[in-house]
């Protein structure tokens, strides 16, 4: 099928996997293979856009990252810092509009600062809306969201017959964006891994070997075209 008349998910999200085993291959440090993951991460951005999507949600670390070695946390951590401070330049160059989904009072100060720095630097902007997932779990999203559902229950501004999966969506982190059409995971892992578990109620999953320092647009590609080949039952709530 030539590329041009491919249907292009609206929204693509992107459990990013393989980059400690990418390094392994090479001989190299397990940081190593998540600096080279993050510039595919800055590349991917672009080359969707480029072919029509508009949201893209990368998952850069889970609330069950924590538990990795102290090093390796440090060191992904300083990545993100540096990847949170490019991306208001290149977020102002690209028109991307940048939005942190996961648990963002866990992360020390100084990014959390980064973060508010980026998302109302990049607030205005009309490109591609991209989700990068700190600190994020499924599970965490869906119990800070019930305990928020229940102070306005318990403090009578709501009542209970008000909630319905339309309300819920207002209290989730993904809040305003629709649900993603397509899921990529890379490295081979045919899980879930705690992510955007409300919101892929209906998604498409795609699965690859390829380890994520290596994924690239024609990788992208393979994916839409697996998208195509399925029959969608039902999208977005939104
Ligand atoms: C994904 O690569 C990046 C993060 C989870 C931060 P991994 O670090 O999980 O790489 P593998 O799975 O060990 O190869
Ligand atoms: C999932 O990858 C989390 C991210 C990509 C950030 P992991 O490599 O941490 O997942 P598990 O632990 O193998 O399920
Ligand atoms: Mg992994």
């Amino acid at each position: 099928m030539d590329s041009t008349e491919l249907m292009i998910p609206n929204h693509i999200a992107i459990i990013l996997d393989g980059n400690g085993r990418w390094a392994k291959k090479r001989g190299m440090p397990r940081n190593y293979g998540h600096t080279q993951g993050s510039k595919a991460v800055e590349q991917i951005c672009e080359d969707a856009y480029k072919i029509g999507v508009k949201y893209l949600t990368v998952y850069a670390f889970s609330t069950e990252n924590w538990k990795r070695p102290k090093e390796e946390v440090e060191a992904i951590m300083k990545l993100l810092r540096s990847y949170l401070k490019t991306s208001i330049k290149t977020s102002e160059k690209n028109n991307m509009k940048v939005r942190v989904i996961g648990d963002k009072s866990k992360l020390s100060q100084d990014i959390q600062d980064s973060i508010m720095k980026l998302e109302e630097s990049s607030k205005k902007n009309t490109g591609l809306n991209l989700q990068v997932a700190i600190n994020y779990g499924g599970r965490d999203e869906l119990v800070r969201a019930i305990k928020s559902i229940s102070l306005q229950v318990k403090d009578h501004t709501i009542d209970l017959n008000d909630i319905d999966e339309t309300f819920l969506e207002d209290y989730i982190d993904t809040r305003g964006i629709p649900d993603p059409d397509l899921l990529i995971r890379t490295s081979g892992e045919t899980r879930l891994s705690n992510f955007m578990l409300w919101q892929m109620a209906y998604t498409e999953f795609y699965f690859t070997d390829v380890l994520w320092p290596d994924f690239n647009k024609v990788e992208l590609m393979k994916a839409i075209e697996y998208y195509n080949s399925r029959t969608r039952k039902y999208g977005s709530v939104l």
